[in-house]
């Protein structure tokens, strides 16, 4: 028996591009943009304007996610929905509308908001503009949108976040091409990492601003911690994932928690002639305004090897000059989405919390197992019998538990997520949800693991 500690809280988390659709939406983000301009370049050619319909049909998500025992929801507020002018931060009525309608249904259902303010969806207008957050203009302006967020539901919002996964937003957009605006431009990802960080430090302050030392309201950030292995003890692979090590995780982890960057990091960007642009305001602004907690996003680990050609061979600079991902002989799959699945890590990132992020209150912010084709496990009545997903969740439950026993202070668990929702590029390929949505009738109907995951969360524990 596995038991979790006294409140430990089980939640799920979706954002408001991937659900709401995008009715009624006063302007574009980069998605619903990029969508316009090149439909073929999502599965299927799914885009983001119906989504899981969540805009007209919360009040029934709602209640289908409470009877699958999710007591607490992430999802995120659109700054393209909400705001009106991006300069002067007037609110679009109607949006601002919406989002008190749906805190309110929450509060009603018993599901506890935990609010983030970005999950990669910046307004098209500021990506055009300014080039987004290769832009520091564009930090002021996300922490004047952050600050209307507070103003507008911090009466009912206790938990708020700044960035999901900021790291995807560099490997998407400025490293790999599968977010808009497709760059390809390695110095140009480390300013865009920089000026996250700084995104992020200026929407927390606002927020210190307002609640002062109220400690009934928290802010944190969610990462996707990706821990890297090295392939082999040899000196060469140790050195690839020291590397990857301190630009996919500690790159963001440091300056959130402990208010600093890496040294060896700042060095090697120095030397590489790519460091970002700073100053010492900033970086004073970085040391005092880190988080109270801290979300993370785990799915697979970062296996890496010592690269395979020199690094003459890349030029201009990317980050891969010093590593190659490496795919470890025997390891267990997620085939569907190409993701290995390595529960231990989270046991591994429970314990470096604890020993080196002065063992900060945390939670899992998110964790999943995205599937396709799941009519393929349906049974007669038509409930998608999801064996597969308890499992994972059952594997990383352990490893967390693990952890938590260890002393790291875990205090959730927030799956990947309630209800089906559609996922960027990759719109419905994978379901990931404890809930399913027919997408062409948007029926939503609880699966297996939406009916363990009820109990789970009502026992606080699981055998
Ligand atoms: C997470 C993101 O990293 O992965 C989500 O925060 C995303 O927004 C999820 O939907 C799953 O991604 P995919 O591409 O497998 O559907």
């Amino acid at each position: 028996m596995y038991t979790f500690p006294k409140d430990f809280i089980w939640g799920a988390a979706t954002s408001g591009p991937q659900s709401e659709g995008n009715f009624k939406k006063r302007h574009q983000n980069v998605f619903d943009y990029w969508y316009t301009k090149d439909p073929s370049a999502f599965y299927a050619g799914v885009g983001p304007d119906t989504t899981s319909n969540f805009y007209n049909d919360y009040e029934n998500d709602l209640k289908l996610m409470h009877q699958a025992g999710i007591k607490a929801l992430r999802t995120s507020i659109q700054w393209s929905r909400l705001i009106a002018d991006f300069e002067t931060c007037e609110v679009d009525q109607k949006g601002a509308d919406f989002y008190s309608r749906v805190i309110d249904a929450m509060l009603a259902n018993g599901i506890t908001p935990y609010i983030n303010l970005c999950h990669f969806d910046m307004p098209v207008e500021l990506q055009h503009k300014y080039g987004g957050f290769e832009s520091k203009h564009v930090t002021d302006l996300f922490a004047g949108f952050a600050k209307k967020c507070f103003e507008l539901y911090g009466d009912r919002v206790d938990h708020w976040f700044t960035f999901n996964e900021p790291k995807v937003i560099l490997d998407g957009g400025y490293l790999y091409q599968f977010h808009y605006p497709l760059k390809v431009d390695g110095p140009l990802a480390v300013q865009v990492a920089y000026n996250l960080n700084l995104a992020s430090a200026k929407a927390i302050k606002a927020f210190r601003e307002l609640y002062g030392q109220d400690k009934s309201k928290k802010i944190g950030t969610i990462l996707n911690l990706t821990p890297a292995y090295p392939a082999s003890d040899s000196p060469k692979d140790q050195a690839a994932a020291e590397f990857a090590e301190l630009w996919a995780n500690k790159m963001f982890l440091e300056p959130a928690v402990l208010g600093h960057y890496p040294q060896k990091l700042v060095e090697i960007l120095e030397r590489d002639g790519v460091l970002w642009e700073q100053t010492p305001a900033e970086l004073q602004l970085l040391k005092e305004q880190t988080v109270d907690v801290l979300g993370v996003n785990f799915y697979h680990p970062f296996r890496v090897k010592a690269p395979a050609v020199s690094s003459a061979s890349l030029q201009p600079w990317m980050p891969d000059i010093y590593f190659d991902e490496y795919e470890m002989p025997g390891r267990v799959m997620n085939v569907d989405k190409g993701w290995e699945i390595y529960p231990k890590a989270l046991y591994d990132i429970a314990v470096n919390i604890r020993d080196n992020y002065n063992n900060i209150e945390w939670f899992v912010s998110e964790n999943g197992m995205g599937v396709s084709s799941e009519e393929r496990f349906m049974d007669k009545n038509g409930m998608v019998c999801d064996d597969y997903r308890i499992e994972f969740m059952k594997k990383h439950l352990k490893a967390l538990h693990r952890g938590i026993k260890a002393g790291s202070n875990c205090h959730g668990y927030f799956v990947w997520t309630g209800i089906d929702c559609w996922s960027w590029k990759n719109a419905y390929r994978n379901r990931y949800g404890l809930i399913r949505d027919d997408i062409h009738t948007q029926i939503k109907t609880l699966k297996k693991s939406g009916h363990w995951f009820h109990e789970l969360s009502n026992k606080n524990s699981f055998e």
